[in-house]
């Protein structure tokens, strides 16, 4: 198929571009910078040149397409307008397609907010942080488009062998500073490998039937006491940890902060008992990172 893939060079689209690239489909990354479209290059895939906040600049080339999956962001300021603007450009693409367009979009773990002793599956109430509130209605909107077949793909915290979801801790060990917990060493936190979450959207791909919402994560939930535990004793880290209350983090480093702090378990039994999608990374510590 050919695919184009926004956030190719992301932390989860980089896993993403080199799946499909590996299964012997023709990945297009879209790139804003020369730097973007050499990383794009080195991945085995062809750059676009584009910026998610001008999508009506390369929006044309969505006619050569099969499938559109979006793993971008800007985390800035404009992070949802830009979204929006990213998503009507497509939806409005596909709605004048004689055959559907695929399109995977990105949700997130956070939009179903604390959950904590229950584990939420995808018929379970969203209870976004306001910040993330716009994601579940782009979801929702993608879902009900004509033109398009569609998945929503809510990832559990993702963590590589550059860090990820884990980037943070591994800094601090490295500067040998206090590890700063946010909110509880009890909160929990789904977790799942890149590796196999480039996987999934890569059977959701090829899979066009599978319409709807599916978790993917490798671990339910996992108490941040583990992994910094983990982050330490891989690091010969003696500094120790400081606990951090939600005011503080929300203070300091904005709204989104308080998604760290949230206790969640998530499963992923429903794209399991859909396709033949396993994690293969099915605890954090045996992975490099
Ligand atoms: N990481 C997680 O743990 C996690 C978990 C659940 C959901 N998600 C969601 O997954 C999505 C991707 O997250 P991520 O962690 O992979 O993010 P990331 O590592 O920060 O990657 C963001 C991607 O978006 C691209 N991008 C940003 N602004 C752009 C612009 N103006 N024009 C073109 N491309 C632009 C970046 O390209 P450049 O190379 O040009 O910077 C990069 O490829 C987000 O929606 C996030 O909320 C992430």
């Amino acid at each position: 198929m050919r695919v184009l893939i926004l956030g190719a060079t992301g932390s989860i689209g980089t896993a993403i571009t080199r799946e499909l690239v590996r299964n012997g489909h023709t990945a297009i990354g879209l790139a804003r910078s020369f730097a973007s479209e050499e990383k794009i290059r080195a991945l085995g895939a062809e750059p676009l040149a584009g910026d998610l906040r001008h999508p009506r600049e390369w929006s044309a080339a969505l006619a050569k397409m099969d499938a559109v999956i979006h793993a971008a962001a800007t985390f800035e300021a404009d992070m949802a307008e830009t979204d929006r603007k990213v998503v009507m450009e497509i939806l409005s693409h596909a709605a004048g397609r004689t055959s559907p367009l695929r399109f995977l979009y990105t949700g997130g773990c956070w939009l179903y907010g604390v959950t904590g002793a229950k584990t939420a599956d995808e018929t379970s109430t969203k209870r976004p942080l306001q910040s993330f509130k716009w994601m579940l209605e782009q979801g929702a909107s993608v879902l009900q488009a004509p033109g398009v077949s569609a998945a929503v793909v809510h990832p559990a915290l993702v963590y590589h062998e550059e860090g990820g979801a884990f980037a943070r801790y591994l800094a601090a060990a490295k500067a040998g500073e206090p590890i700063e917990v946010w909110g509880s060493l009890r909160t929990r936190w789904p977790l799942v490998h890149r590796d196999d979450l480039a996987r999934a959207y890569l059977t959701l791909l090829e899979r066009p039937e599978l319409i709807g919402e599916f978790n993917v994560c490798g671990q339910t939930g996992v108490p941040v006491s583990e992994i910094i535990a983990e982050v330490a004793r891989r690091s010969d880290h003696t500094s120790g940890y400081v606990v951090r209350t939600l005011k503080y983090v929300l203070c300091k480093y904005g709204a989104w902060a308080e998604g760290p702090t949230m206790d969640q378990q998530i499963s992923a039994e429903k794209i399991q008992s859909l396709s033949d999608w396993q994690p293969k990374h099915t605890c954090f510590r045996s992975s490099a990172f």
